[in-house]
């Protein structure tokens, strides 16, 4: 391992935020120094994932483990690639692969996350949901502060389900247009959904019901984005806007399943789940009806009978969980070792122009380009310094993106700021060109014409520049 000549200026395990440069000098983050000025002080290098870089392009861009991770692991690793790709089955295949259901929306982990990239919306209105699920809720918290699932049919609509069973309903997504212009006149169009229900099983969905789209989110880095100090996170924040630049970035704290208590929530769109291990969990039961050792009850409402029925006929015939620990957790540690792409193109000079302006214009306020991760976690992540483009924080984005669903601390207008690193290799991981949360956005610029909020101030600088200069900051955005 090369992180071995560690200066650690204070003993205090909370300071103990270091930075490495390419594995070799460590510097240290001075814990008595605003923690954004540093990071942001830290030069882009093309390594996005630090050492566990990868430099695949491609269909299987974001499939490699982690190059410097421990040789002992990729045995797991593929094998938790395999958990990943399968297909879970109903039937008796093969007992360790069944128990698929009662209701679901997708039997393989990959169907939503095509090559371990992003989902889309459907493509035509009316078409069924391929990698994009919706969330429900009514007003209200759940016994965790999360979002109050709606009677009869829980907190997701799982528009499938296994034979003998009624699927919950069919969800049907419309689309308003929006014209507008750029600064120099040229005219674009953006597009919005409205979420309508079809096919409900167990009657009308309530007046007060509140819906999410949801995209499928890709699934690089993340062993990293868990490895970033909880008290980094909370040393971005500026709830008040104390600094005064316009963004109040705050942590959502939110039910960390595994460790029995509230903490900082950092995957999801809203950064409503605290940790990978949760995420999948979570997944496996909500998108496909697998039971882990995690949630080990699988979601059927008192009033879906059938549901529960046949949730307790396959109990007794595949056992429990259907998912063992034998495959869920080469499952989750697959999860947090894939690696990062490498950035390209960093010597043209249009993309260090572009990086020049996202510094320039402010998408770094909440786009923090670098962050450093802790000890506490896999070797191969100890004390990385990385490129995610995100401080995990939620923002206000404004009425335009708002689904006016809650989901813990985060508001009906807040979302995480995405991640960027990969952005680029989209289209060629997943075949699809859609972005933000719903997947409303048909390109790059039509994501960030969406920023408002805290982000609007920064969306009209962008949508103000010439067009050599927007040329630019895509340029930047797709070497990411
Ligand atoms: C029905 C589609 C669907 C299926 C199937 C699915 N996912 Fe996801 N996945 C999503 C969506 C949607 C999100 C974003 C969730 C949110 O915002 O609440 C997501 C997010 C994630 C994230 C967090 C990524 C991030 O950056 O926040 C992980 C990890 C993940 N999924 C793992 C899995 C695993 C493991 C499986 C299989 C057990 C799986 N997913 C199956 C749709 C799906
Ligand atoms: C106030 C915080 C904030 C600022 C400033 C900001 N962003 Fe964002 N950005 C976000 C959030 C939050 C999201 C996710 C929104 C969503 O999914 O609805 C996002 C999403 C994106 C996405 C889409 C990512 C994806 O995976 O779908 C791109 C591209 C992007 N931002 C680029 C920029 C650029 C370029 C700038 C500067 C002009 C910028 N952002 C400024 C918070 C911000």
């Amino acid at each position: 391992m090369m992180f071995r000549n560690l200066t650690i200026l204070s003993a205090s395990a909370a300071a103990m935020l270091l930075l490495f440069s390419s594995g070799a000098s460590a510097a240290a983050i001075d814990p008595d120094k605003d923690l954004r000025e540093q990071l942001l002080a830290i030069p882009l290098t093309p390594n996005l994932g630090g050492d566990t870089t990868v430099d695949t392009v491609g269909p299987r861009a974001f499939r490699s483990i982690a190059p410097n991770a421990d040789n002992d692991l990729v045995f797991d690793f593929l094998f938790g690639q395999r958990m990943f790709d399968v297909v879970w089955d109903h039937y008796i295949i093969s007992p360790a692969l069944d128990g698929l259901g009662p209701l679901f929306n997708r039997t393989a982990c990959r169907e939503c996350h095509e090559g371990n990239g992003r989902g889309q919306p459907p493509e035509s209105v009316g078409a069924p949901m391929k990698s994009i699920l919706i969330r429900l809720s009514v007003p209200g918290q759940d016994q965790h502060g999360g979002p109050n699932p709606v009677p009869k049919y829980g907190d997701q609509l799982q528009d499938r389900a296994v034979p003998g069973v009624q699927p919950e309903g069919q969800a049907i997504m419309e689309w308003e247009e929006i014209e507008g212009s750029y600064g120099d006149g040229t005219p674009y169009t953006l597009r919005k959904p409205t979420v309508k229900f079809t096919n409900l099983a167990y009657g009308d969905m309530p007046e007060d019901l509140m819906t999410s789209p949801r995209v499928a989110a890709p699934v690089i880095g993340l062993g990293l984005l868990q490895s970033i100090p909880e008290e980094n996170l909370y040393a971005l924040a500026d709830p008040d806007d104390a600094n005064g630049d316009g963004i109040s970035g705050r942590v959502n704290i939110a039910w960390d399943a595994v460790n029995k208590k509230m903490a900082t929530g950092r995957f999801g769109w809203k950064a409503n789940v605290p940790t990978v291990h949760h995420q999948s969990a979570g997944a496996a039961l909500g998108d496909m009806g697998m039971t882990t050792a995690l949630f080990k009850t699988n979601l059927c409402e008192p009033v879906q009978k059938d549901c529960i029925a046949m949730a307790n006929s396959m109990a007794a015939s595949v056992g429990s969980p259907e998912i063992v620990p034998e495959m869920f957790d080469p499952l989750v540690g697959y999860m947090m070792l894939i690696g990062v792409p490498q950035q390209r193109d960093a010597d043209n000079p249009a993309v260090q122009r572009g990086e020049q302006l996202f510094h320039g214009i402010g998408c770094t306020g909440c786009h923090m380009p670098t962050q450093v991760a802790g000890d506490d976690t896999l070797p191969a992540l100890q004390g990385q310094v990385f490129h995610p483009f995100t401080d995990l924080l939620v923002h206000d984005m404004g009425e335009g993106l708002a689904d006016n669903r809650p989901d813990f601390g985060a508001s009906g207008s807040e979302w995480r700021t995405a991640p960027l690193w990969g952005i680029g290799l989209t289209y060629e991981v997943c075949l699809c060109n859609f972005y933000l949360n719903d997947g409303r956005a048909r390109s790059i610029s039509e994501a960030i014409l969406w920023h408002g909020g805290e982000a609007e101030s920064r969306k009209e600088v962008f949508r103000n520049l010439g067009k050599d200069q927007r040329d630019d900051l895509l340029a930047f955005l797709g070497s990411l």
